[in-house]
């Protein structure tokens, strides 16, 4: 296992879409993507596609923290005791989603091609998302707040996208350092 090189924004390979890959996955992509899991938790990411590392192929690989996977949804009815488990480390090869319902919300997002900065990104708030594992089982879940925006981050990765593409509000792009400040200004605390 090595940890990798990661792109940071500027570099070409971070813009352009991403090839598909044949499964159940061969050994270089196996090797890949061990690289890439060891290579996001080192960089204390949540998250890593594998343009990040300069290998434009669609493959993605995220976990959500315990108590994070259902941050910011607002779910009628839901129990806000209910466990909350995380979602284990996932690796999806051609990954794709689709949106349920209609409603989007506005987080706080960080990227490891963009490290020390964060920004307030609108994401769909649920999806169902689907792809490949690397023996070519497939897999489909539903996600909502915190995994689903995972999701959508990552799979914008394979399309050239990074998360200031989608920002609205560019006055919320800030150091990550500074968000103390921000919020207290911004809530007058
Ligand atoms: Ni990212």
């Amino acid at each position: 296992m090595a940890i990798l090189k990661i792109a940071r924004m500027g570099q070409p390979v971070l813009r352009r879409p991403a090839a598909s890959v044949p499964v159940p996955a061969d050994d270089e992509l196996r090797r890949l993507i061990e690289d890439m899991v060891e290579t996001m938790h080192d960089a204390g990411g949540t998250g890593i596609a594998a343009p990040q590392v300069y290998v434009p192929k669609r493959v993605i690989v995220f976990f959500v923290e315990a108590g994070r996977a259902r941050r910011s949804v607002a779910e009628p009815g839901a129990d806000p005791a209910a466990e909350d488990e995380g979602i284990s480390l996932t690796v999806l090869i051609n990954p794709d989603y689709e949106v349920i319902g209609e409603t989007q919300a506005d987080d706080w997002e960080g990227c490891l091609s963009i490290p020390g900065l964060t920004g307030q990104v609108p994401r769909w708030q649920r999806i169902r998302y689907w792809g490949q594992d690397p023996d070519g089982t497939q897999i489909e879940r539903e996600a909502a707040g915190f995994h689903a925006r995972v999701v959508q981050h990552e799979i914008d990765h394979l399309n050239g996208v990074l998360y200031p593409d989608r920002m609205r509000r560019l006055d919320t792009l800030i150091f990550t350092s500074e968000i103390d400040s921000y919020l207290d200004e911004d809530t007058g605390a």
